[in-house]
């Protein structure tokens, strides 16, 4: 039996299990429950079911939540007087479930009704979500009795939606607020501008969907080395809401009617809409629309307004005052990432501004960038979020990081006592790729597979800060978890999906269930179940079960004559560094960045002086790079070995050089070597990169 095959079976026989005569327990449900006690029988939820409301003290009005028992996936009907009894039956107000966390419920499954208690209609509808799951998770619908009590962890359970490199239309954005709804997750941060598109129709400011929401490209833009940004007028007849593709031209944006439905839409399943507009970086899009907005003179950065110039502040508090009467959401994003100093560093009008307001550098000036904005955004009663960089040149007020550059900008966040939600591209970063980098898509790069998202625990790093248990205060401003999907190389909406599920179920569990309650191999076990009832609703996802995992010569020794050797790596400018991870006897894994296994190379020229402590009988050499040309990632094509057996004098080795192919884009492991038949104690490897877009990583000199 073949491994795919075997866990496949696996998981049919453990759903089988789950799914037994006693029914299945919420012991499948992603996110796990906070607490639940098993209890005998069972129950079968048919679809359809009658339910009862009982809401003496509720505030809420319970009209949506009724409309919604009726459409979602268990199709329950209200109870009426000569029709069945009541199977579901809900008490809601904070009666019915005293001193509640936001969102909590209590459920008790019985043999001939099922009750659920909530303060509020948000608790309610995560128990109907639990419900859905379970049903789908069994073939008869059959639940074991059971009483569960939950809530979560955190209050931000989010996913972040890039639509502006690809689009997506407002019926696959709705299909993912039902997909998000049923994790648990409450937030979708909509990332709507950036530098390849504007994707958001404002009567202020309507010539940036006509103008900058169509290129005739659809994949990669400005990243793709030497890739110039094309962009289109609206065509003719072009439907708001919808993908537009007719091979030549390709975009899409939305108007404030499908807005209204999204939020609408998300509203009703407890997910509130955070609007992203990108500034003061991020911006070539408005740039290429408003070019007077740019800096006067030459742009080294093409991207980032001019700081000194009231025009672009004017337009951006324009936009923001119609995106904050359109989005009732608490939180506003405004990027503030990625946005260079180049151009303010040599602009007349951006000294201007600095020498006006008395700020010292252009990371102040960026700072009075962010506060202006925030000002307005206090100003009507909301709160800023922004990324990490905004803690650059100093930040005030209440505004809220994103920390994505690894987690340190969430750690200096919180010791500045600011919020923070964490979104580490280390772990959350879903456009990087989930698999073996030969059998998946293109991705931004390689590789976060689920266990690592899994692993991740956000207040870690924190408490290593602060040496230990986070006081109250501290823990609450951690606000949670966030996974990002930016789509540079996430082409389709099926694909979107792809990378989205089931990393997305890691981060909602994460987000949701109790600190330390987490268990990978039970996890996995239900990412599987999950997975194929998303699949069942026509939701495509990675498939764990044809999971091929980290690289095999990552995991397993190839050469032991380099165990006792050391290396040193010297840079064409004399520096030398100890190098000894070469020869360690490992090659790389598929992760460049954040590996052990992988040392990144400078532009320069390189020499690796491998010294294996004796001389001994050689017959390979070769050592292994890295190549991403889409990354700017470059295996050398000049690769010299030479060999000594005194350590003076060398003698070159005649191993082949690499052979590239220039115009590849896709990830590939590379290794320069070949047989020799030598006795030697010294191995010296030279080469360099020869070009100044490019750097590389090694992960061994090989000698065997
Ligand atoms: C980011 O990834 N530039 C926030
Ligand atoms: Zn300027």
């Amino acid at each position: 039996m073949g491994i795919k095959h075997f866990i496949a079976v696996a998981a049919a026989a453990l759903l089988a299990l789950a799914a037994s005569a006693e029914g299945v327990s919420p012991r499948i449900i992603i996110p796990q429950v906070k607490s639940y006690t098993l209890s005998e029988g069972s129950i079968v939820l048919e679809k359809g079911a009658a339910f009862s409301i009982s809401a003496t003290d509720a505030k809420e009005d319970l009209s949506g939540f009724k409309a919604y028992l009726e459409t979602c996936d268990l199709s329950l009907i209200p109870a009426a007087k000569g029709g069945p009894k009541p199977v579901v039956r809900f008490k809601i107000g904070p009666k019915a479930l005293k001193n509640a966390p936001k969102d909590a419920y209590s459920m008790v499954i019985g043999r001939k009704d099922i009750s659920i208690c909530a303060a509020e209609i948000s608790g309610a509808f995560y128990a109907v979500q639990s419900l859905i799951k379970m049903t789908a998770a069994s073939p008869g619908r059959r639940l074991a009795c059971c009483r569960i009590d939950d809530a979560p962890r955190f209050s931000h359970r989010g996913l972040m939606f890039d639509v502006v490199r690809h689009f997506h239309g407002k019926d696959f954005i709705l299909k993912q607020l039902d997909a998000m709804a049923l994790l648990g997750m409450n937030k979708l941060h909509f990332h709507l501008t950036d530098n390849e598109a504007w994707r958001l129709d404002l009567e202020c400011a309507p010539e940036m969907v006509r103008k900058a929401a169509f290129g005739d490209s659809k994949w990669f833009n400005t990243i793709f080395p030497g890739r110039p940004l094309t962009l289109a007028d609206a065509p003719e007849g072009y439907v708001p809401g919808s993908v537009y593709d007719d091979g030549a031209i390709y975009g899409g944006y939305y108007s404030k009617d499908d807005i209204r439905e999204i939020i609408a839409y998300a509203a009703a399943r407890n997910i509130d809409v955070i609007p992203e507009i990108e500034l003061p970086g991020h911006n070539l899009a408005l740039l290429h629309v408003h070019p007077e907005f740019f800096c006067d003179g030459e742009h080294m950065v093409p991207d980032v307004f001019c700081a000194g110039k009231e025009a672009p502040f004017v337009f951006f508090e324009k936009v923001l005052e119609e995106v904050m009467d359109l989005f009732p959401s608490r939180y506003i994003h405004i990027g503030g990432d990625e946005a260079s100093k180049d151009n303010w560093s040599v602009c007349s009008r951006c000294a201007e501004r600095m020498h006006s307001e008395g700020l010292k550098d252009v990371f102040e000036l960026q700072s009075y960038c962010i506060r202006r904005m925030e000002k307005l955004i206090n100003a009507h009663g909301k709160r800023l979020i922004g990324w990490d960089e905004i803690l650059e040149g100093g930040l005030s007020g209440n505004a809220t990081v994103m920390s994505w550059r690894g987690t340190a900008g969430g750690v200096k966040a919180i010791s500045m006592a600011h919020d923070v939600i964490m979104s580490p591209n280390t772990y959350y970063y879903l456009d990087y790729g989930q698999d073996a980098p030969y059998k998946e898509p293109l991705a931004f790069r390689t590789y976060l597979p689920l266990d690592v998202v899994y692993g991740y625990e956000p207040e870690a790093d924190i408490e290593a800060l602060y040496g230990g248990e986070l006081s109250q205060e501290t823990r609450a401003r951690i606000l949670g978890v966030q996974g990002n999907l930016w789509s540079e190389c996430v082409v389709s909406d099926s694909h979107f999906e792809y990378m989205l599920y089931p990393r997305a179920f890691a981060i909602a569990e994460t987000g949701w269930s109790p600190k330390g309650s987490k268990d990978y191999e039970t996890f996995r076990e239900n990412a599987i179940i999950l997975s194929r009832i998303f699949n069942e609703k026509g939701i495509t996802t990675f498939d764990l079960t044809g999971e091929a995992g980290e690289r095999r010569e990552a995991r397993n020794e190839i050469s032991r004559i380099t165990r006792s050797a050391k290396a040193v790596m010297r840079t064409g400018n004399g520096k030398e560094t100890d190098a000894s991870v070469l020869v360690d006897g490992y090659l790389g894994g598929w992760a460049l960045k954040g590996s052990d296994l992988w040392v990144k190379i400078p532009k320069s020229e390189i020499t690796i002086d491998v010294d294996l402590g004796s001389a001994m009988d050689i017959h390979y050499i070769g050592a292994e790079f890295a190549d991403h040309n889409a990354r700017r990632c470059r295996a050398p094509q000049d690769t010299e070995f030479t060999t000594s057996v005194d350590g003076i004098n060398y003698v070159p080795a005649q191993v082949p050089q690499l052979r590239i192919d220039e115009s590849s884009t896709s990830f590939a492991i590379r290794t320069a070597g070949g047989t020799v038949s030598t006795r030697a104690r010294y191995i010296r490897l030279r080469f360099n990169l020869g070009s100044e877009k490019v750097n590389t990583y090694i992960s061994e000199v090989i000698v065997n």
